[in-house]
């Protein structure tokens, strides 16, 4: 996982709009939210948790057969920021995209990137929540700008024999509730214009009751489907890892499926909503302070704009060799990472120096 530096408090938003620090805390359960400095994109974070994966994996980049990064707020609409990843890792035989599900995009793309191998098509998938929500939050509207942060989590996926890993998954959307959640201009059918910015219609616009009501039955149910489909009771799930909108959500999705709160990873104190980053952070962190174990059940659980939910159920391996790879390795990859910006720079360079040279003969 990756969050930037900088920190956000509930006390430095009260200094910009009318809120507060115990109204934060109490209405969604958030304290902090990590956030972006000048240079740091969806992109660049998302590079830093896949290399970050890589290391705990002890895995070659170039071994990678697929990108997938989820996230609603690319670099860019076009080029894929997957792309950008997939340049900076050096990961030469990989094929990479964006997938955009909103907040159940790492969820998502869990389950496409499960089915890539057990398709056979593919060996090794590298699974990336990337989202950067805090570049399309209107500052003056405290029902949304106190919710969300930023940050990235990447999972690598391998093919592997025996009783653990990805054991269901389920994926759900509801259209008909598109308006409820939506960044309204930018896209095809609201180009961005003047009168668009001028209106805040690039900004993130939402019905927090609607998505309120939406989310804990999206939560609960998308949590007991999985576990049905995995051959699980509720009693037998070990964790599940909710996507962190809000605890009252997390709450009332627990009393729903009559779970203790004790099973939820919950970690939205410090770093907010994060959007397709906030399982794999989740995720991350559980596994990193022994929530996790080898041999636990988990379900994880997204659900946002779309309306989307995704669940996938699925028994934790471990990291491999209690990943401590050797210097050798560490140093390895540093080395193709370095290879893989001249490689960049160089395929760049050649790249314009063709089209100079093309220019000229078409001159002749
Ligand atoms: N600080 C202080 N007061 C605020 C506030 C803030 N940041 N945001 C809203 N309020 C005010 C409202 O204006 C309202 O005031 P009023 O009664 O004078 O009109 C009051 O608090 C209650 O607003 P309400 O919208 O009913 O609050 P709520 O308990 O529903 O909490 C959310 C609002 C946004 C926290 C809650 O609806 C929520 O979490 N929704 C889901 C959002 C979400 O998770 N989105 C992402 C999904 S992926």
């Amino acid at each position: 996982m990756y969050v930037p530096e900088r920190i956000l408090t509930n006390d430095d938003l009260a200094h910009l709009m009318d809120t507060s620090d115990g109204w934060i805390r109490e209405r969604t359960g958030i304290a902090r939210r990590h956030v972006v400095s000048a240079g740091e994109t969806t992109a660049s974070m998302a590079i830093e948790a896949s290399r970050r994966a890589l290391q705990v994996a002890d895995a070659d980049p170039r071994d990678i057969d697929l990108i997938i990064v989820a996230t609603s707020t690319p670099d860019h609409p076009m080029p894929p920021t997957a792309c950008r990843v997939q340049d900076a890792l050096g990961a030469t035989q990989a094929g990479a995209f964006d997938l955009n599900a909103a907040c159940s995009g790492f969820v998502y793309a869990l389950a496409a990137g499960h089915q890539a191998i057990a398709s056979g098509e593919h060996g090794q998938v590298l699974v990336v929540g990337a989202d950067t929500l805090t570049s399309r939050l209107d500052w003056t509207d405290r029902g949304t700008a106190v919710l969300f942060g930023d940050g990235a989590g990447a999972v690598l996926l391998r093919a592997a024999d025996g009783q653990a890993g990805v054991m269901a998954t389920l994926l759900g959307a509801d259209g008909s509730g598109g308006d409820v959640l939506m960044i309204p201009a930018g896209g095809s059918a609201m180009p961005l214009t003047h009168e668009a910015l001028a209106q805040g219609l690039h900004y993130l616009r939402m019905d927090g009751r609607q998505v309120y009501r939406f989310a804990t039955t999206a939560l609960a149910d998308a949590a007991e489907q999985v576990s049905r489909k995995a051959g699980w009771s509720l009693e037998e799930i070990d964790r599940v890892i909710p996507h962190q909108a809000n605890v009252r959500i997390i709450a009332a999705a627990a009393r729903r499926l009559g779970l203790p709160m004790e099973r939820f990873v919950v970690n939205l104190e410090e770093y907010g909503n994060t959007s397709a980053a906030s399982v794999p952070i989740a995720l991350c962190e559980a596994v990193a302070t022994g929530l996790v174990r080898p041999g636990d059940r988990l379900v994880l659980v997204g659900f946002g704009a779309g309306l989307t939910w995704a669940s996938v159920a699925l028994r934790w391996r471990g990291a491999p060799e209690e990943a401590v790879p050797s210097w050798y390795r560490v140093w390895w990859r540093w080395s193709i990472y370095q290879w893989a910006r001249l490689r960049s720079r160089a395929r760049r360079l050649a790249r314009r120096a063709t089209a100079a040279l093309v220019r000229v003969a078409m001159r002749r």
